[in-house]
């Protein structure tokens, strides 16, 4: 896991990559604790915030960093310990759990970014087979733990990434993806297979010129043509180049289908999609929606919930967007909320939703708790708390505002520094 070098603010050079550093992020200005040092008076200015040590990661970072390498642990080229062994001793701690999901979230992620690369260079080649075995054993892994920990699987479902997007998003899509197949109570080879369909959903994006996927001024209608070739590029690659189940290069076909024809490719037939396809789009557009693109900012987690609610009126499945909303409840865990009394804080449990019966009418309730990070004044507390509340579509909402993650982005090590307060 220690991929990342902790060094001194003395050290820190333009161009090196910062993931973290020792402050808690809510006292700092920084919106983002990952970021590119891009000039000198951003390392005077974070002197001048009182961090002394930094946390930096070389694989992004610009220049030579081999002096600061001693010692640098190489293990992020080998795969995450065995979970089945682990999983011998359940109850695992908070931080464990959040330790061996962000190790298998970011080997997957690695893995799957290798893949793509090979893909770009072999992929023609007919006799190059894609192997899935390391992604298999991988996702199994992560429906064990997940099976036990499914909040855990929604807290890290929130990681983002601005170089690595796609793999990052597939990861996310995967997460979530596991998570609703847990609500489902699904036979665990069952919610693997979902896993495995989320994970490969946009794998036909391989095919798009890395000019296109990055680029960030609107794109051509040929560009876009050539996006929208992908689900039945993914579809044939998983048929030609693997022995997934047909499942995986259906979901690959058809996640861009929608209800009222308004989705791609031509053609589709969206009434002859399964329900595994229906519960990956529906999940794809929540992910999409929280995540800053070059050209906007992501919506907060509830906000994305109502537009996808909204949008199954007519464009996606009303029985996963219902499954997705009521799943994760109306702030779903890690979104950043501002409370009607002005504190800030982060969901760390949604506990239930529940119909309330009122004379003859009921009405939906949902509880749900908040680790209170500042006080109304805008001061971060030193002992964060936890609060506990209600929300009902009748009643003035507890929470006036969500925030998106670029105003607050939520890190790994942050994460796993909440880990005992979510899982509490
Ligand atoms: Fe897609
Ligand atoms: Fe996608």
């Amino acid at each position: 896991m220690n991929k990342y070098l902790t060094i001194s603010v003395e050290d820190l050079k333009v161009g090196y990559y910062v993931v973290g550093i020792d402050k808690n992020w809510l006292e700092t200005p920084f919106l983002s604790h990952r970021f590119l040092i891009r000039s000198d008076s951003e390392i005077e200015r974070m002197k001048s915030h009182g961090i002394r040590m930094v946390m930096v990661d070389p694989k992004r970072s610009e220049g030579d960093l081999s002096q600061l390498q001693n010692g640098a642990d190489e293990k992020s080229s080998l795969p995450p310990e065995d979970v089945r062994t682990v999983m011998e001793d359940v109850p695992l701690s908070p931080v464990r759990v959040t330790e061996l999901m962000t190790n298998l979230h970011e080997y997957l992620v690695r893995r799957y970014k290798a893949l793509f690369e090979e893909l770009r260079t072999k992929g023609s080649d007919p006799s190059f087979v894609i192997d899935t075995g390391p992604f298999l054993r991988g996702i199994e892994d992560l429906e064990k733990l997940g099976k036990h920990y499914p909040d855990a699987l929604l807290f890290l479902a929130h990681l983002q990434s601005t170089d690595d997007d796609l793999y990052v998003h597939s990861a996310n899509v995967l997460f979530l993806s596991l998570y609703l197949a847990n609500i489902q109570k699904l036979p665990a080879e069952e919610s693997v297979l979902w896993g495995v369909c989320a994970l490969f959903h946009d794998i036909g994006m391989v095919n798009v010129p890395l000019e296109i996927l990055h680029k960030k001024e609107p794109l051509s209608s040929r560009e876009r043509g050539i996006i929208q070739d992908h689900p039945l590029f993914g579809e044939r690659l998983i048929r030609e180049k693997t022995r997934l189940p047909a499942e995986v290069a259906h979901v690959a076909a058809q996640h861009h289908l929608r209800r009222d024809a308004s989705g791609y490719p031509a053609g589709g037939d969206f009434s002859r999609t399964a329900a595994v396809t229906r519960a990956i789009m529906t999940i794809d557009m929540f992910d999409a929606l929280i995540t800053d693109r070059p050209y906007r900012d992501g919506v907060s987690p509830s906000r994305a919930l109502k537009i996808i609610v909204d949008a199954s009126k007519d464009s996606l499945d009303p029985r996963w967007a219902t499954q997705l909303f009521l799943g994760m409840g109306v702030y779903p865990i890690g979104t950043v909320v501002e409370l009607s009394g002005g504190e800030i804080g982060i969901v760390t449990k949604y506990h239930s939703h529940s119909e309330r019966q009122e004379g003859a009418a009921s009405r939906l309730v949902q509880t749900f708790s908040v680790l209170i990070l500042k006080n109304r004044s805008g001061f971060p507390l030193t002992k964060p708390f936890i609060k506990n509340l209600t929300w009902s579509p009748k009643e003035p909402p507890p929470v006036t505002k969500t925030h998106n993650h670029s105003d607050f982005m939520i890190d790994w090590e942050r994460l796993q520094g909440l880990a005992p307060y979510w899982m509490g």
